[in-house]
């Protein structure tokens, strides 16, 4: 039987993040719908950040508390502080993510505090997750390079991974956030971060700013990932990181993998229609 690939689907939010537009509720709940379809386990559908910072997920529960749940599919939302964790559990998330940097620059620019300082405040969003018994998934940002404070060591990239880890994350995303990642220097991360964490736990986050992502991930799967975050469509982009682009394609992930022999579980057409929904959002709204 063929090796079995988890892609993560993340385009109704970390593709629309970054959208100017301030996207109908609607759209998003169809978006998401249409990827309910397709057979992924796990979609990342909100962000309950401070919408003053990300006005475009402002409306995080009401889409939530607007789409179908099909069975066997965990909704996820990002959530970066008690008061973020605590608005996903009553809109019905399935799964949380706290989300920290390997860049001081990023970790300010993103969260307006230092590593250490996001790290206390995640601290909180981990117990309350506890309490509700759901998983909470930990994303590093800025893992080789940074648009403010340049490349970034491995082995910095290791420690905040282990930070995350001992504070009881179940899996660690690994986020090339502004999608510059050369393939040697994502070995090389990765080399260091499995020192402290086995690859089941590992996902890779490519952006696809140079068309490297597919070369990064064929080098994650070497080292043994077998999850990977995407967005139908390509959507995204980081409102806190000049220069970043889309999410490596899922429909273009899916058929790579495919090609290279993996099984991914997701239904071709139902993707491609779904990938045509997110570009149709892109592109100004049906
Ligand atoms: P702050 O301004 O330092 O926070 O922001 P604060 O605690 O001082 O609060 C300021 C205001 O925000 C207050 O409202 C709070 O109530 C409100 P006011 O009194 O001014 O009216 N607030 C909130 N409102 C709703 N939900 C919340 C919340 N928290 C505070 N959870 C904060 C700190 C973390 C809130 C802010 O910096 C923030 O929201 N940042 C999120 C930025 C973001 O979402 N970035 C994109 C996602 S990360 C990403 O894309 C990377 C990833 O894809 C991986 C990769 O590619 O590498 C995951
Ligand atoms: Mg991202």
């Amino acid at each position: 039987m063929a090796d079995f690939v988890e892609i993560v689907e993340m385009a109704p939010r970390d593709g629309l993040q970054n959208e100017k537009r301030l996207i109908p509720t609607a759209e998003k709940i169809a978006l998401v719908d249409a990827l309910s379809e397709v057979g992924f386990r796990r979609i990342e559908v909100a962000s309950f950040v401070s919408p003053k910072w990300v006005p475009q997920m402002a409306d995080g529960a009401a889409v939530l508390a607007g789409i179908r749940r099909a069975p066997g599919v965990i909704y996820t939302a990002l959530t970066p502080n008690l008061q973020g964790i605590t608005a996903a559990l009553a809109a019905g998330v399935g799964e949380v993510a706290i989300f920290a940097s390997a860049s001081e620059g990023f970790s300010k620019a993103n969260l307006n505090c230092s590593i250490l300082e996001s790290l206390e405040r995640f601290e909180p969003v981990m117990q309350a997750a506890n309490v509700a018994n759901i998983k909470v998934r930990g994303y590093v940002s800025m893992v080789t390079d940074c648009p403010f404070d340049g490349p970034t060591a491995p082995a910095q990239v290791a420690r905040v991974v282990a930070a995350l880890s001992a504070m009881g994350c179940h899996e660690l995303s690994l986020g090339d956030t502004i999608g510059r990642a050369r393939p040697e220097r994502t070995d090389a991360m990765l080399a260091a971060v499995l020192e402290e964490i086995a690859p089941s736990r590992l996902a890779g986050h490519f952006h696809d700013t140079e068309g490297r992502a597919l070369d990064n991930i064929e080098v994650s799967l070497a080292r043994g990932l077998r999850i990977f975050d995407a967005a139908a469509g390509g959507l995204g982009g980081c409102p806190y990181a000049p220069g970043a682009a889309g999410n490596v394609a899922t429909e273009r992930v899916a058929a790579h993998l495919e090609r290279l022999g993996y099984a991914t579980g997701l239904d071709r057409d139902k993707l491609a229609r779904a990938a045509a929904r997110a570009q149709a959002i892109k592109g100004g709204g049906e």
